[in-house]
């Protein structure tokens, strides 16, 4: 039998599964799982099976056949449009459409990361972003958040002392709104700040930015790129939220230099993004149905965000913290004297619910007593049972480890 562990590159040595793909491998039916990300598919537009159906009877010549790296031009000109709305400006030529906000990030790595690079993250931050970042074997420079974000004290500390050191900082990654895990929302304050050090210290900022479409509560703020004046800005969304997941569409806006590294990274990966799928996108946001849908889906996750909050007052042990977002998909819970990984294969195999241990979110893996909780998935009433098992799978666990 070929030895295939010799095969493989360095590289390759250190990548690891996703700890959210494991875990979504042993949920059974029976278990309520608040793990994965997903959104309810009650959400998907309806009308994508006719749109799949005009755009291959009327656009089949260009949605099947192979396309441009940076994308179909008339979908960026949709996106200049719909970004206008939140203070994005861009041209085409600094927009490049990506097979999911996934690819950006690995993209985005691949072309500035050297071994030994500093990039420096929200601490904790989107565990698949880390992923994606590791594997060009960065040194990832965690930086505390409270509730209003990152904190810029911390922040600028951690920049001082990698240029004493003398280690080359590639990037700032944050995703500001909404955070995945936390769920936090960086404050406006904060944002101009950040701002006003990535100018300072001539930093590159890299906004995930997946999330703002689902605030609930009237509250708004705006993306770091609307407050962009010396692009020093890669911002990155996707349409895996706000139309499904499985189109596997995103898109970056970001200087065009960089803009076109990209393109050339990617035509290596993969040529171009989906031309079908770009083309159901179009059709979506030039037949209104994204901002017809937005309304509906916002109302639907925050009865769920609601049902979350209310389940964890009124069932967890008084040990428990939690987070409340204006938005999003997640709720981030701390257990002080719990090992969330720990108790994971218990909660799963014996009070039948599931979450994703907090651990692999942070750069280091230092922190072990929190974990991610998703509302976007599940029903009301799972929301409700899941919340319940949980609280009776964490107080089990308490009496276990005598806290
Ligand atoms: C912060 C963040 N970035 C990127 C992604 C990847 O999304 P996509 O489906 O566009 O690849 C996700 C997905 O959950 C996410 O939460």
């Amino acid at each position: 039998m070929m030895e295939v562990k010799s095969l493989l590159s360095e590289r390759t040595q250190f990548m690891k599964a996703s700890d959210i793909r494991e875990l979504l491998k042993w949920v059974t039916e029976d278990v309520i799982s608040l793990g994965g990300g997903m959104p309810d598919p009650s959400t998907f537009p309806k009308e994508l099976a006719d749109i799949a159906r005009d755009v291959i009877a009327t656009k089949g010549s260009s949605a099947l056949q192979y396309g441009k790296t940076e994308g179909v031009d008339e979908l960026k000109d949709e996106l200049i449009r719909f970004m206008a709305k939140d203070g994005i400006k861009a041209d085409r030529d600094e927009i490049i459409i990506t097979t999911g906000s996934q690819e950006a990030l690995d993209l985005v790595g691949r072309i500035t990361i050297d071994a030994g690079n500093v990039v420096i993250t929200e601490r904790p931050t989107y565990l698949a972003a880390l992923q994606a970042f590791k594997a060009y074997r960065p040194n990832i420079v965690g930086i505390d958040m409270d509730s209003e974000g990152m904190v810029m004290d911390k922040l600028e500390e951690a920049v001082k002392k990698s240029i004493s050191d003398g280690r080359r900082i590639k990037f700032i990654y944050v995703i500001p709104t909404c955070q995945n895990p936390t769920g936090i929302s960086m404050s406006i304050d904060r944002r101009k700040h950040l701002m006003e050090l990535a100018s300072k210290y001539d930093l590159l900022i890299v906004e995930d930015n997946p999330y703002s479409y689902f605030l609930f509560d009237g509250i708004y703020v705006p993306p770091l790129k609307s407050m962009d004046y010396e692009n020093r800005v890669v911002y990155m969304s996707t349409f895996s939220k706000i139309i499904a997941p499985g189109i596997r569409v995103g898109w970056v806006v970001g200087n065009r230099e960089l803009i076109r590294w990209i393109a050339m990274a990617k035509q290596a990966v993969d040529l171009h993004t989906s031309t079908l799928s770009q083309y159901i996108a179009l059709e979506a946001l030039r037949r209104g149905i994204i901002e017809r849908n937005l309304p509906r889906i916002r109302e639907v996750y925050k009865v769920k965000r609601d049902a979350m909050l209310d389940a964890l007052a009124k069932y967890m042990p008084e040990q428990v913290t939690w987070t409340r977002p204006i938005g999003g998909m997640f709720v981030w819970a701390s257990v002080n004297g719990v090992r969330t990984e720990d108790m994971l294969p218990v909660a799963v195999s014996k009070y039948k619910v599931a979450y994703v241990p907090g651990k692999s979110f942070y750069p280091a893996e230092d922190v072990h007593t929190s974990m991610r909780l998703n509302f976007t998935y599940p029903s009301v009433d799972m929301i409700y049972e899941g919340i319940r098992r949980l609280s009776n799978a964490i107080r089990d666990e308490l009496k276990r480890s005598g806290n």
